[in-house]
């Protein structure tokens, strides 16, 4: 059974203070979390530290927002893989929509950068999904499947299993707009699918995250499908009652039959 991943994406928001108010106040709600749950904030470079430090004596994780592909050098204003280990993070976030959008990033950076990234034995979560134009176009299964194999191009089993594909499709991000569950699950199924043909079984192991306008109002649902594995969230997650109710929601399916156990469809598209 793959474990829940309950991520929040706090983008260019707030600063040292703002961490240090927001995880004081997770803290205090959410003393502890369950074992079957991983959960996971991811501030910008700046306020890592101040996160560190507040994390000490908790059980949250802590991932960057973005890194750079190479090791080190003459890379005025970025971030290596290794100067985000130093700094206590054990996750990044890779080839974010909006990452994708503003400055840039095609799929053979994303791949560079996860291949660097899991030479630091950091762990990729690396985001996928289509635009609203291609949703409507029906190309949706097309363009995620694109993203997704040149993600995982020439990756070991061993590789692959670090990696956490995020699926956000990019019309539900910040839109308050969310993908219904079934149309989480079918894409969530079908990325499943096109991993099984690459990495057979191993696919079983690797998670799946939701992203897009994920909430406590909408996340039992989304969480209930067999193959959401989490979700990454960013409004939601720059408040702690929400962000802690979605994680207590995570914890509450970990206790019930989620329909994981039902048989996946694994679709071909
Ligand atoms: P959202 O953002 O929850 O505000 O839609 C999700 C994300 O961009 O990762």
């Amino acid at each position: 059974m793959r474990k829940f991943l309950i991520a929040g994406n706090w983008k260019m928001n707030g600063g040292d203070q703002f961490t240090f108010d927001l995880l004081s106040f997770i803290n205090n709600q959410k003393p502890a979390i369950s074992e079957d749950v991983d959960v996971l904030v991811c501030p910008n470079f700046v306020s890592l530290s101040m996160a560190i430090n507040q994390l000490s004596k908790s059980d949250i994780l802590l991932g960057a927002q973005n890194v750079h592909e190479a090791e080190k050098g003459a890379y005025t204003g970025e971030i290596s893989a290794s100067m985000l280990v130093e700094a206590g993070c054990s996750f990044v976030l890779l080839g974010h929509s909006e990452r994708r959008a503003y400055y840039n990033e095609d799929d053979t950076l994303v791949h560079k950068k996860l291949q660097t990234v899991l030479r630091h034995e950091l762990a990729p979560v690396v985001c996928v999904g289509e635009l609203l134009d291609e949703r409507k176009e029906s190309r949706h299964f097309e363009v995620v499947k694109t993203q997704t194999l040149a993600a995982f191009e020439g990756l070991t089993d061993e590789q692959a299993f670090q990696v956490v594909i995020a699926y956000e499709p990019v019309w539900a991000i910040g839109t308050g707009e969310t993908a219904s569950p079934i149309q989480a699950q079918e894409m969530h199924a079908f990325i499943r699918s096109i991993l099984a043909k690459q990495f057979g079984e191993v696919a079983n192991a690797i998670r799946i995250l939701y992203g897009g306008s994920m909430k406590p109002a909408n996340a039992h649902q989304l969480l209930s499908q067999p193959d959401v594995d989490g979700g990454l969230i960013g409004g939601a997650s720059l408040d702690a009652k929400s962000f802690v109710s979605i994680i207590e929601i995570a914890e509450s399916l970990t206790n019930t039959v989620r329909e994981a156990d039902s048989p996946t469809t694994l679709e071909e598209h």
